[in-house]
């Protein structure tokens, strides 16, 4: 079993809460981050009831300041070593009309979601490639399906796929794995919904953990670089 150590960018809710749960229950070592303490310690009460064998830790860390990244892997470094696995999921979604899209909203959607990712890798570049790791970003069927009021959206996640599919070329050949989800609707509280019963249909965040499981336990000589997935039954 596997005891390896995974960074989670966004873990404190929705999607990567998901990933954290199925992921300390297989023994990993995980690591959470979000933008403020009281979210953060709030995750890990919740997530240190699961059982397993592997380590909870939590920082308050925003994707889009580089050297915050980079002090939280010096401290991750001395708390339970280098990390294998990164997980950079965290995200958000402004939606409107180019007419009403601010230049804030634009800015906001990009440096969380695409330059958040970059940081994200840039900090933990080093121990993957040393472990010969693996990196999977969360990007999205908006990624590759444009819609109206996506603008700021759809280009966040269509960059992301991008950045995701080069940088997969770049790393391959050090055995780093770098693999793109791209989810369709997912239960979570992305863009200010509340989790409720209404949401059966859609694919639920432990889903996506089930699926980090999978490819994580592939062989080490498969691939899969790009996965779409969308909720079974049309809503
Ligand atoms: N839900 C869907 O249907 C869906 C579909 C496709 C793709 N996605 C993608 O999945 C990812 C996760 O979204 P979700 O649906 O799970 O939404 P969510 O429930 O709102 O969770 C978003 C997570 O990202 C964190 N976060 C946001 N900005 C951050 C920042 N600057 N620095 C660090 N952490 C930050 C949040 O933490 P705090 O709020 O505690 O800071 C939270 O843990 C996003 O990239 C989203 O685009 C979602």
């Amino acid at each position: 079993m596997s005891n390896k150590n995974v960074l989670i960018t966004g873990g404190t809710k929705g999607i990567g809460f998901g990933i954290a749960e199925v992921l300390l229950s297989h023994n990993y070592n995980v690591v959470i981050t979000g933008r403020n303490q009281q979210g953060v310690d709030e995750a890990i009460s919740l997530l240190g009831k699961i059982s397993g064998t592997g380590k909870i830790l939590g920082y308050a860390c925003d994707v889009t300041d580089l050297p915050s990244m980079t002090e939280m892997m010096d401290k991750i470094h001395q708390q339970i070593g280098k990390t294998d696995v990164v997980i950079a999921n965290a995200g958000i979604g402004h939606f409107g009309s180019i007419e009403d899209l601010t230049a804030d909203q634009w800015q906001e959607t990009m440096d969380i979601n695409l330059t958040g990712v970059f940081n994200t890798v840039k900090a933990s570049l080093e121990d993957v490639k040393e472990k010969q790791g693996y990196i999977i970003t969360i990007a999205s069927l908006a990624g590759t399906n444009f819609f109206a009021g996506g603008s700021a959206y759809n280009a966040s996640k269509f960059g992301l796929v991008g950045f995701s599919q080069a940088i997969m070329l770049d790393l391959r050949k050090y055995g780093v794995k770098v693999t793109t989800i791209m989810p369709g609707s997912v239960t979570s509280h992305f863009n200010n919904h509340v989790p409720n019963e209404g949401d059966d249909w859609k694919i639920q965040p432990e889903d996506i953990g089930q699926m980090v499981l999978d490819l994580l336990n592939m062989n080490p000589r498969t691939l899969p670089s790009k996965i779409e997935v969308r909720p079974t039954l049309p809503k």
